[in-house]
C-alpha cells in the first residue's frame, strides 16, 4: 500500500520524506490556498522533495481552459499528477492528458459509478473521498469496498483507488484491509499509524532491565 500526504506544507513533507515511507503528495486548492505560497513555485518545491507523484489541481471548470492548465502544470516536472474534477469536462481532459503520457487523479468521486468512468477515462488514480461521505452519514468505506471490487473484475482497468478525505488510523486500516492501493492523509494522521501505548511501555521496560545487565552491544 502506498501512502501520500495531504498536504501543501513543505516542512511536513521533508518531515515524513525522511522517514523513507513516503511515496507521494496530494494537494487541493484548499490546502494551496491555506500554505499561501504561489501554487506554480510550491508544486515546483514539492516535485523536488519527492520522487513519487505530487498530485496538482486545475482550477478551471471548463475543458479547454483545463487542459492547457494540466499541460502547463505537468511541465513542472515529470512527477507531476494533474488533479482534475470528476466532471464531464475533466473526464475529458483526463483522458487527452492520459493519451499524453501524463499522470491523473480524478478527485471529488463519490459514487462507484462515477469511479468506473474515471477508469474508462484511463486515469492514473481515482480519489473517493470517504471522510466528507462519513461526514453526512453515509458509508465512505463502502465505497471504496465497491469501487475495489468493481475495478478487480477488469484487468484493463489500470487505475489505482486513492483513498482521499482520510480522518484517522482506523480509515487508513480499513482501506488496506480492502486492497486500495493508496490513501493519501493528513501528516498528523500518518504520524499516528506510529502510536501504541504497549509499544511505549515494552520499550521502557527493554531500557530499564538492560541498563541493570551493565552491558553494551556495541
Ligand atoms: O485532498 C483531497 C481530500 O483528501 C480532502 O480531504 O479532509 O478536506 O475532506 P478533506
Amino acid at each position: 500500500m502506498k501512502f501520500f500526504v495531504d498536504t501543501a506544507e513543505v516542512s511536513e513533507i521533508r518531515e515524513l520524506a525522511a522517514t523513507g515511507l513516503l511515496d507521494g503528495v496530494t494537494t487541493n486548492p484548499s490546502l494551496v490556498a491555506k500554505s499561501g505560497k504561489q501554487f506554480l513555485d510550491l508544486i515546483a518545491e514539492i516535485c523536488d522533495v519527492v520522487d513519487g507523484p505530487v498530485s496538482a489541481e486545475v482550477t478551471a471548470t471548463d475543458a479547454e481552459t483545463m487542459l492547457k492548465e494540466g499541460e502547463k502544470l505537468a511541465k513542472i516536472a515529470p512527477n507531476v499528477c494533474v488533479k482534475l474534477p470528476l466532471t464531464k469536462d475533466g473526464l475529458f481532459v483526463c483522458k487527452r492528458l492520459t493519451g499524453q503520457g501524463i499522470k491523473t487523479n480524478v478527485t471529488l468521486c463519490f459514487s462507484p459509478a462515477q469511479a468506473i468512468l474515471a477508469a474508462k477515462a484511463g486515469a492514473t488514480f481515482v480519489s473517493p473521498f470517504v471522510g466528507r461521505l462519513d461526514d453526512i452519514g453515509a458509508d465512505g468505506m463502502g465505497l471504496i469496498a465497491e469501487i475495489v471490487e468493481i475495478y478487480q473484475n477488469y484487468d484493463y482497468f489500470t487505475t489505482e483507488v486513492l483513498v482521499a478525505s482520510v480522518r484517522g488510523p482506523a480509515h487508513v486500516v480499513s482501506a488496506a484491509r480492502l486492497g486500495a492501493h493508496v490513501v493519501t492523509a493528513p501528516a498528523s494522521v500518518i504520524k499516528s499509524l506510529l502510536n501504541h501505548p504497549l509499544t511505549d511501555k515494552g520499550l521502557a521496560a527493554f531500557v530499564a532491565d538492560w541498563k541493570k545487565t551493565g552491558q553494551s552491544i556495541l
